[in-house]
C-alpha cells in the first residue's frame, strides 16, 4: 500500500510517546496512539491538527485491544508501561501485568497484523548492579527491581519473536529520559521533574541517600530520534541498543545545574536511599552510533534548559 508510513505508538500520551507522535506526524507519517491514560495526559496530545492522527483509549493488558490497534500498521513503537522502579517495589504484580503481559500481547498482535518492525522501549535498569562501566549491551544483565526484571522480560520476548517469526524487533535501553511532557505530579516522578516541581513549590530538593549516585541522562528528542533510526535501519532486527547521552552525572550535580539555570537555590533535604535504586548508570553508546548512526544532539545543560522552559510554560515552576 503506497502513501505515508503507518505507525502505532503505544503509551502515546506519555512523555516519550507524545514527543514521538509529534515528530512522526511532522515527518509525514500516519500515526495511531494507544494509551489507557493511567499516567499519560490528553493535554500532551492536545491541538495536534492532523488528519493523519488517531487517538485510541485502551489497555494493553487486553489482547483484543492490542490486535485492533495493530491492524493496518507497518511499525509499532511500544512505549506503554508502568515506568517507575519504586512503583514496581510497591506493586510488582501490576508492573508485571502491564510490562510483561502487555508487551507479549503487543508482540502477538503486531505479528498477527503483519507489522514490519516493532521497536521496544527497554531500560538501563536491566544492567542493575553490574559493575562494569560504561555499560555495554553485551554485558550480562543483573536486574534488581521488579521493574528491571519486567523490562528485561520484554526484551527477551522481542528477541524470541525476532528469531521465530517474521516480525522484526529492536530493543532500545533508554537511560533516564528527561524533557517536555514529563509528569512532576506523581509520587513516582523521575529525578529532574521531581526536582523542578520541588523548586517550583519552594521546597528543598529531596535527595535520596548521599546524592553521589549518578545517572546517564537522555534528552527526549534524542530518544525519539533513536526510535526512528531503530525503525528504519535495515538489518538490525534482534539487536539491543543503549540510548543515552553517554555521560554520568551525580544527583548533587543535577541539583546544582538546576540552581544555575533557575537562579535560586531551594537547598537540599537528604532522605533514605530507596530500595531497588542502583548506584550508577553510564552508557556506552558506541553500538547505537555504529549500527544506527545515532548521535545525541542535545547536551545536558541545553536539555535541562528546555525542561525548565517547559516547566515554566506549564506554571509548575512559578
Ligand atoms: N522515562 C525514563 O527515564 C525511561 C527510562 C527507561 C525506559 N523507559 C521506558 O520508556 C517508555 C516510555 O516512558 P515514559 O517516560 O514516556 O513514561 P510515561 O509514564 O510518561 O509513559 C508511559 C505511557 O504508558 C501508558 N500506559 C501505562 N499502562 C498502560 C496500559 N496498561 N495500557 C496502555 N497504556 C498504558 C501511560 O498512561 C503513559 O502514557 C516506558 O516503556 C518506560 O518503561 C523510560
Amino acid at each position: 500500500m503506497a502513501g505515508p508510513k503507518r505507525a502505532l505508538v503505544t503509551g502515546g500520551a506519555g512523555c516519550v510517546g507524545s514527543n514521538l507522535v509529534v515528530e512522526l506526524l511532522r515527518r509525514g507519517w500516519q500515526v495511531r496512539a494507544l494509551d489507557d491514560f493511567s499516567a499519560g495526559k490528553h493535554e500532551h496530545l492536545k491541538g495536534i491538527p492532523s488528519d493523519r492522527f488517531e487517538l485510541r483509549e485502551g489497555d494493553i493488558r487486553n489482547l483484543q485491544v492490542c490486535e485492533q490497534a495493530c491492524r493496518n500498521m507497518e511499525y509499532v513503537f511500544h512505549q506503554a508501561a508502568i515506568r517507575s522502579v519504586s512503583r514496581s517495589m510497591d506493586d510488582p504484580q501490576a508492573t508485571n501485568e502491564v510490562n510483561v503481559r502487555g508487551t507479549l500481547n503487543m508482540l502477538q498482535a503486531a505479528q498477527k497484523a503483519g507489522v514490519r518492525r516493532f521497536v521496544y522501549a527497554s531500560s538501563s535498569s536491566v544492567y542493575g548492579d553490574a559493575t562494569q562501566l560504561p555499560q555495554e549491551e553485551t554485558q550480562r544483565p543483573q536486574p534488581v527491581s521488579p521493574y528491571a526484571v519486567s523490562k528485561l522480560a520484554g526484551e527477551n520476548y522481542c528477541l524470541s519473536f525476532a528469531k521465530t517469526t517474521k516480525l522484526e524487533t529492536v530493543s532500545l535501553r533508554y537511560f533516564n529520559v528527561y524533557g517536555p511532557n514529563q509528569d512532576p505530579e506523581s509520587k513516582y516522578s523521575l529525578l529532574i521533574p521531581a526536582f523542578l516541581a520541588q523548586a517550583g513549590r519552594g521546597e528543598p530538593f529531596e535527595v535520596h541517600g548521599d546524592g553521589l549516585q549518578a545517572r546517564d541522562f537522555s534528552f527526549v528528542g534524542d530518544v525519539v530520534a533513536a526510535n526512528l533510526l531503530a525503525a528504519q535501519t535495515p538489518n538490525v532486527s534482534g539487536e539491543i541498543f543503549n540510548v543515552a547521552g553517554g555521560k554520568s552525572i551525580s544527583v548533587l550535580d543535577v541539583a546544582q545545574a538546576i540552581v544555575n539555570i533557575i537562579g535560586k537555590d531551594p537547598g537540599k533535604r537528604h532522605t533514605d536511599r530507596r530500595p531497588g535504586d542502583v548506584r550508577t548508570t553510564w552508557a556506552s553508546i558506541e553500538r547505537a552510533k555504529k549500527l544506527l548512526g545515532f548521535q545525541p544532539s542535545v547536551d545536558f545543560e541545553e536539555g535541562l534548559r528546555r525542561s525548565v522552559d517547559y516547566f515554566r510554560s506549564t506554571g509548575w515552576l512559578g
